[in-house]
């Protein structure tokens, strides 16, 4: 499949854009400050903070798994069996506990992931969400894929 130019101009901070690329969805997420200064809060909740397990291209290998810190772009695929997650904001809630800071609940067997796409400890899915390729060909417009 060819590769998807996303315009992000419009994208306001915590919102959350759905691509389709290959027939799969894809996520591209504008994070706030708050929700990037909360990321570096996670490491001891979850599996692979570093993403050594390579779930990214290299150049997103690093503490917002992005190449703009505040955009992150993710398949939005549970790493476990496939199922969609959801995108949820709220910080604490009753169902996700005092450990969640915001970020994708796959309701089918209850993994977790922050809002950089790395997955909690003790859930079914393996592995972080995967962050697809992606450039910039200019400051707004973005290539996928
Ligand atoms: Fe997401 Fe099983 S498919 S937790």
């Amino acid at each position: 499949g060819a590769p998807v130019e996303v315009d992000i101009s419009k994208l306001e901070p915590g919102m959350l854009l759905m691509v389709e690329w290959r027939g799969k969805v894809v996520w591209v997420l504008k994070r706030t400050q708050e929700m990037l200064e909360n990321l570096k809060k996670l490491n001891d909740v979850l599996a692979d903070p570093t993403s050594e397990k390579n779930q990214q291209p290299p150049y997103a290998k690093n503490e917002t798994r992005s190449i703009k810190p505040e955009i992150l772009v993710v398949v939005g695929v549970c790493t476990h069996l496939g199922c969609s997650p959801v995108f949820r904001k709220d910080i604490a809630p009753a169902d996700l506990g005092p450990d969640w800071l915001g970020g994708f609940f796959c309701p089918c067997h209850g993994s977790k992931f922050d809002l950089a796409g790395r997955v909690y400890k003790n859930v079914p899915a393996p592995t972080n969400l995967i962050v697809l390729p992606h450039i910039y060909l200019s400051e707004n417009r973005l290539l996928i894929g």
